[in-house]
């Protein structure tokens, strides 16, 4: 391998939980490489961008100012929305560690809106009990905060390769993990680094429709099960209750941010009843699987292909909601009735690797944070606005491990040209995953889907397309492993042959052996 680098950290994904660590690694300093499958924010061409650009309500956090809040209440929402497996001891910790992440971020670039008295101005979203959600630009926060983080970037000592795509972390004799192996279109090329952070995002595109941006492809998943990491939680596909509705369309559509019904939007029906009446306490602000299901039912009942948010309470909706405004005018979608035509759309893996507290895998010096990652904060089932703040203090302590390790060195290990990788038709899995492992499953729509996926054919991984195609086909497999296992309905996973909860809330992990997911 002509093409090889050494380093203390590679983190692969430069979203919010990506950059965290290699800014504060960097700041420690360590040397620090960031692979990067897109390109850096470019307001031209946003889906080449991360999931953190395109988040819009905010930012979950219990601010020191902020009387009617504690860390007590967040938990407490936090566990509510995550149907028995949201675990309390990471979920206290990072929530305790909320306002010290913002802080930071704040001391990278970021602003948050503010009120005439120079207070942070709080939305609301759904299965939160109090106005905690911080945000910047009205709706464009994680566009801003992506912003700040990549101009810090530009003035810190870290490398980014553009355009990078990992396709193997390499793993020693030992088992320990030792660098990553990446492609560009100059070629293969290695970074040896004693320890590998996975910060890849999620896995919108497993759907016809998702509000992910292009990247969203399971790719870390997929690093992280070959490499021998354990995966925990992915049936839990968290869907969002108010995707734009274009009839039609795949692939990225606009988010309707929830926060625009804690600004007063209302779900109705398409013969104007209410969506969410009689289904919840907290009615159209009720967790999200809460939401996503009602608005289901209200479709099948009205046999519409969508339900609408009535925005006609909001005070100036296009001043608080500029992305979201002119995301329904790119659309050609008009909004002159003030009723927005929304769907549920794939939007958050709430399970993914599984890791400690600090984002350590099982694969020693392999670690995993943001979306890609299982911490435990998000269950069955995430409340709302708690994954920006989960990237930010999980990058931060992935950075922390990355200096305690520093003086390992990476085992060099045999670097190989890489075998060719089963991968089915995307547009072929993104169908059999819309249509039987969305928001309604059971045994034999499961069932055939994996019989399609066992069928993948070996691919060579030449293009980008090749490389998410095999990584979309193994987390497809993983997603159906997990989802026939649980022969119950909890948060985001809802079998319609096992209607009920059980009383065994556990979580399950797999690994991949010999080609096969085993508990
Ligand atoms: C939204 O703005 O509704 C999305 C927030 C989130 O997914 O946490």
């Amino acid at each position: 391998m002509s093409d090889e680098t050494r380093a203390d950290l590679v983190v692969v994904g430069a979203g919010v939980a990506g950059l965290t660590a290699a800014l504060s690694a960097a700041e420690a300093g360590l040397r620090v490489v960031v692979l990067n499958k897109g390109r850096r924010w470019r307001a031209e061409d946003p889906d080449q961008s991360t999931s953190t650009y395109y988040a819009q309500g905010g930012i979950a956090v219990v601010l020191p100012d902020n009387d009617e809040d504690s860390a007590e209440l967040h938990v407490a929402d936090t566990l509510a929305a995550g149907a028995g497996l949201t675990e309390s001891r990471p979920t206290a910790e990072i929530v305790g560690a909320g306002w010290a992440a913002i802080s930071r971020l704040i001391g990278w670039g970021a602003r948050f809106d503010t009120g005439d008295d120079g207070h942070f101005l709080r939305t609301r979203e759904g299965g939160h009990s109090v106005r905690r959600i911080i945000h910047a630009g009205g709706d464009a926060t994680g566009a801003q905060v992506q912003a700040a983080l990549e101009a810090a970037l530009a003035v810190s000592p870290v490398v980014v390769h553009d355009e990078a795509r990992a396709v193997e972390v390499l793993t020693g004799a030992s088992g320990r993990a030792a660098g990553v192996r990446y492609r560009t279109e100059r070629g293969d090329a290695v970074v040896w680094a004693p320890t590998v952070l996975l910060a890849t995002g999620g896995v919108g595109h497993l759907y016809a429709a998702t509000t992910n941006p292009a990247g969203a492809t399971g790719d870390g998943l997929a690093l992280a099960l070959r490499a021998g990491a354990a995966v925990a939680d992915l049936e839990f596909v968290q869907f969002h209750p108010t995707m734009l509705y274009v009839p039609g369309a795949r692939g990225r559509r606009t988010l309707v941010s929830e926060a625009l019904r804690g600004e007063g939007g209302r779900l109705v029906d398409a013969e104007g009843n209410s969506v969410t009446a009689g289904v919840h306490p907290l009615g159209d602000l009720a967790p999200r699987d809460v939401v996503a299901r009602a608005v289901t039912a209200a479709m099948a009942r009205t046999a519409a292909p969508c339900v609408f948010l009535d925005i006609t309470p909001i005070d100036e909706v296009q001043r608080r909601f500029p992305t979201v405004m002119a995301g329904v005018r790119a659309a050609g979608v008009s909004a002159e009735d003030g009723l927005l035509p929304v769907v549920p759309g794939a939007h958050y893996l709430c399970g993914g690797v599984a890791t400690d507290a600090y984002g350590r895998t099982r694969v020693p010096g392999l670690l995993a944070a943001g979306e890609v990652a299982r911490t435990g904060l998000h269950g069955a089932n995430r409340l709302a606005s708690n994954s920006l703040l989960e990237g930010l203090v999980m990058g931060r302590r992935a950075a922390q491990v990355a200096f305690d390790r520093r003086a390992e060195s990476a085992e060099p290990v045999p670097v190989g040209a890489g075998d060719d990788l089963p991968a089915v038709d995307r547009a072929a899995l993104q169908d059999k995953m819309s249509g039987s492992v969305a928001l309604l499953r059971d045994a034999r729509g499961l069932a055939d889907v994996d019989r399609f996926l066992r069928g993948a054919p070996p691919r060579p991984q030449d293009s980008r397309a090749d490389t998410e195609d095999a990584a979309l086909t193994l987390t497809a497999r993983a997603v159906v492993a997990a989802a026939v296992a649980r022969e119950e309905s909890r948060g985001c996973h809802y079998r319609a042959d096992h209607p009920e909860s059980s009383a065994d809330a556990s979580s399950r992990a797999f690994l991949l052996r010999d080609g096969d997911l085993v508990i």
